[in-house]
């Protein structure tokens, strides 16, 4: 969203410009005494690159991690290093508007996350780091609207799943010629799978990571990838994990496979893989790990526009059932009470047009039996039909529920219903699953129409399906969403064409999609 400066503010800013232009080169960032002080850092120090996130209307979060050797643990020094700051209204950071400098701290991996507030609604900012006499690169991120902005328009871009080993992460490239206002990440950031040498990339390391040094490279790896590197140095991002970064398909304290990973291994696992989350996203200080747990539900606001409440669906669920009678249970939750109050407290009480929903797993049902009867994959939401369908049944006094997902790494576009089990019930929302960044490479179309077309039938909800791999891409407005599924040719080489499969329209107060 745009918002031009007050011509007071302007004034400020041409005043203030003539101050803290000369300031903005980097000789003059530190007194001389304090730079005097300073021990140098080796080159590539910012290798990790630059991030931001979590726009406020008044903040962002800027992030950056020192690791002049990525990919073995990082190779600082055992000390705290200061890190400066600055946020700047102009490309060329000549217009300072807050500067600073924050602790990069040998416990959190030498990561930084500044919580910059005082800025102003709807505008882009730049900004960068320095350290030990190295700059890093200049990044770009862009506030939240007003709060009581009901207009404009917000461009939001979906992503999850990328798997190195499965492909370059040539979606990006395409996301960032689109210039999203916020990027959002439902999942799968990395995968924990060990490397092999069947795709076109191959992970770092030996194995599965287990201990935080092992995450961390892990983490170091993806970021990389030039296209992803790109991408979170020229929008802010709100991300949620799902299970690939912790392990596949865990469910609270259970893994995979119990059989294999006990109570407190799993337990130390977790808290290692959070730690490592949280040092490498751009996400405030309330997301630091307590051990095995992290805060990762939250609300985003975008003016009166768009509430987005960002979901956890495996910190607090129930171990995936595995047969269908047993996803009935009633007993079963995906969020938890307590997360599940809070859902419905911000459906119900938002006052904003949209309310988005950042689910990780598919919330529509995908019935896999052809004809009569049904099955379901039990770690989506069709896992856990009670909770679920007191949602949906919810969904019909939300305003304009839509629901953006991952994991399937397909698209899969659908209208949500009251009661999937019966095909003449209301449509309640819309469901976007936002395929995948890289995970399962260039997929065989023909393969995967000759196994899901056939599903259609037994599906009559889904408005979209497609196996490619991409993005989709939202043009938020008052009087509806216009939505694109973006796809790539190809991840298995660094570069790919890029072109719209799809093209979709939410119109406000009339819930479901159609196909434009
Ligand atoms: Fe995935």
């Amino acid at each position: 969203m745009t918002g031009a400066p007050s011509p007071d503010r302007r004034r400020f800013l041409t005043a203030g410009a003539a101050v803290l232009g000369a300031a903005a080169s980097a000789q003059l960032w530190l007194p001389s005494v304090a730079r005097a002080a300073e021990s140098p850092l080796p080159e590539g120090v910012f290798s990790l690159g630059i991030a931001s996130g979590d726009p406020l209307p008044d903040g962002i979060v800027l992030w950056t991690r020192l690791a002049p050797d990525p990919l073995h643990g990082g190779g600082m020094p055992d000390e705290i290093v200061p890190v400066e700051w600055e946020i700047a209204e102009d490309e060329r950071l000549r217009k300072v508007v807050r500067r600073g400098t924050a602790y990069a701290r040998p416990e959190y991996g030498h990561s930084v996350h500044v919580d910059v507030r005082g800025l102003h609604p709807g505008r882009s900012y730049w900004y960068r780091f320095r350290s030990g006499g190295r700059i890093s690169p200049t990044g770009r991120t862009r506030t939240a609207p007003h709060p009581h902005a009901r207009g404009g328009s917000l461009r939001v871009a979906l992503a999850s799943c990328q798997n190195w080993q499965h492909g370059y992460f040539t979606p990006y490239a395409d996301m960032l010629a689109q210039d999203p206002d916020v990027v959002l990440f439902v999942g799968d950031y990395i995968y924990e799978s060990t490397p092999s040498s069947a795709g076109p990339r191959r992970h770092e390391g030996t194995g599965e990571p287990y201990t935080l040094v092992q995450y961390r490279n892990r983490y170091a790896q993806y970021r990389s990838d030039p296209d992803l590197a790109a991408m979170h140095a020229n929008a802010p991002w709100v991300v949620t994990f799902d299970d690939h970064e912790v392990d596949n398909d865990w469910a609270g304290e259970i893994p995979q496979d119990p059989d294999k990973q006990s109570h407190d291994a799993f337990v130390a696992r977790l808290t290692a893989a959070f730690q490592a989350y949280y040092e490498h996203m751009p996400v405030r200080a309330t997301a630091i790990p307590d051990g095995p747990h992290i805060q990762m539900y939250r609300r985003l606001e975008f003016g009166r526009l768009v509430r987005l409440n960002v979901l956890d669906t495996r910190q607090f669920r129930s171990d995936q059932v595995t047969s269908q009678a047993a996803a009935e249970d009633p007993a079963l939750t995906m969020l938890g009470a307590e997360q599940k109050q809070w859902l419905l407290d911000g459906l119900h009480g938002s006052p904003a047009r949209w309310n988005l929903i950042a689910s990780q797993i598919m919330m529509a049902e995908t019935d896999i039996l052809p004809g009569d009867g049904k099955l379901w994959y039990y770690d989506a939401w069709d896992g856990y039909q009670v909770e679920r369908n007191a949602l949906l049944d919810g969904f019909a006094s939300v305003r304009n529920p839509v629901v953006l997902s991952g994991d399937r790494h397909l698209t899969m576009i659908s209208d949500l219903k009251k009661d999937f089990a019966d095909p003449s019930s209301d449509v309640v929302g819309a469901e976007f699953v936002g395929t995948s960044i890289s995970s399962n490479g260039d997929q065989d179309q023909a393969a995967f129409h000759a196994q899901w077309d056939p599903l259609k039938a037994d599906n009559p909800h889904w408005k979209v399906i497609d196996a490619h791999r991409g993005y989709h891409l939202f043009d938020i407005r008052r009087d509806g969403i216009d939505a694109r599924v973006r796809a790539v040719d190809t991840v298995v080489a660094p570069h790919a064409t890029a072109s719209t499969l799809a093209t979709l329209r939410v119109e406000t107060d009339e819930p479901g999609v159609q196909v434009v």
